[in-house]
């Protein structure tokens, strides 16, 4: 099989590439990526070291998804299937500017679209979010008949890809599925989303900044697991159905944030209660029987297990996120890659 894995120099997109990379070893895989600030093409360093050794099975390609031209010329060279990871994916940022959310976002998976459309891939799958549902009060769970009710910029514009790529199923036949899975956490997350933030804003003895009454709540799931979810998708899910994915695992922030707390042997007094997030949706949980029943899947790591791993990745690998909270690392990369 060729995949094409847009948004592969990400956090979720590189898991999902070294976790198909060593699972399916007959796997040829194209990264796509336009290594925004949040592209780094360090996440998957072992993984193009292997391969330049060995298989010669990984490429990667820096580019746009809403460039078409270039996206034809990959995918008419014998795609199998489009796992389109790439987005801006950051909520605070959509509510600074909105406008490159709509670009890569929409604009972006229409071209990845009209490419499967035109070169007859077999499967796309469009890597969506929980957030599209928009907030829960305090019970209920969204299932994947949950009306769409964004209310963020960033989950607008997932909910636009979203209603985009169930009319290329709908209009055109496109062999395409979507999953909404929810806060995903682990190695390689950028960190400027909660649990990577606060686990190096503690390393470094600097304040963590807590939204508003720190109540709000969110599914937590470990990226591998989301990975296993997507494999199964890909290779047994239904043509023009959503599978929601999620960690069974509700959590307040300022539960997270005393976790993390507490395994970094760090004071409370870190802890700075800010002004909140506009808009901030209050709950997200997931019901993801569908995707357990229909399709067998079940997660491997409880939230222990998860941190645990997450907690240990970040205090092994300071290099990797001081690079980033520094700015040092676009340099450090481009040199990277240039020498390759
Ligand atoms: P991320 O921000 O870490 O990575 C996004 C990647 O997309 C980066 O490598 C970036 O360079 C690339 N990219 C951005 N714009 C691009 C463009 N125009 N062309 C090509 N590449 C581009 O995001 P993530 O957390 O890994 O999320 C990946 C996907 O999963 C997103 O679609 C997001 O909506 C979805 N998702 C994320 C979570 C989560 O908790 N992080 C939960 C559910 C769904
Ligand atoms: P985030 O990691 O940005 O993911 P999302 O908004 O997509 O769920 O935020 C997770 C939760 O943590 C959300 O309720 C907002 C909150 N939060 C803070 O309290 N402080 C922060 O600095 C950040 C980044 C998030």
């Amino acid at each position: 099989m060729k995949l094409l894995v847009t948004g592969g120099a990400g956090f979720i997109g590189s898991n999902f590439i070294r976790y198909m990379y060593q699972k399916y070893p007959d796997y040829l895989i194209i990264n796509l990526d336009s290594l925004s600030y949040a592209g780094n093409l360090e996440n998957l360093r072992d993984i193009v070291e292997q391969d330049q050794k060995k298989d010669k099975r990984y490429t990667f390609v820096k580019g746009d998804i809403a460039d078409s031209k270039l996206v034809n010329t990959i995918v008419e060279q014998g795609v199998d299937g489009i796992v389109n990871f790439a987005a801006e994916s950051h909520v605070d940022r959509s509510i600074d500017n909105s406008r490159i959310f709509i670009e890569t976002n929409i604009l972006g998976a229409q071209v990845l679209l009209d490419a499967g459309l035109r070169h007859n891939v077999s499967r796309f799958i469009q890597i969506s979010t929980d957030e599209v549902y928009g907030s829960l009060g305090p019970t209920g769970l969204f299932s994947e008949t949950t009306p769409l009710a964004p209310n963020s910029p960033y989950s607008a514009s997932k909910a636009g890809a979203d209603l985009l790529t169930r009319s290329y199923f709908e209009t055109f036949g496109l062999s395409t599925i979507i999953t909404r899975c929810s806060n995903n956490y682990g190695p390689y997350q950028f960190p400027e989303k909660l649990i990577p933030l606060f686990i190096t804003n503690a390393l470094e003895d600097t304040q963590l900044p807590l939204y508003g009454d720190g109540l709000n709540v969110r599914d937590w799931i470990f990226v591998e697991d989301h990975c296993t979810a997507i494999d199964k998708v890909l290779h047994h899910g239904r043509p023009g159905e959503v599978y929601n994915i999620g960690g069974n695992c509700e959590k307040t922030n300022k539960e997270i944030t005393m976790t993390l707390l507490q395994q970094l042997d760090k004071p409370q007094s870190l802890i700075n209660y800010v002004k909140d997030r506009p808009g901030h949706d209050r709950r997200y949980a997931i019901d993801c029987s569908k995707l357990c029943t229909e399709l067998g899947w079940s997660q491997q790591y409880d939230f222990q297990q998860g941190m645990q791993r997450t907690v240990t990745w970040y205090l092994e690998n300071k290099p990797w996120w001081q690079r980033i909270k520094t700015g040092e690392y676009l340099d450090f990369y481009k040199r990277w890659y240039e020498e390759r």
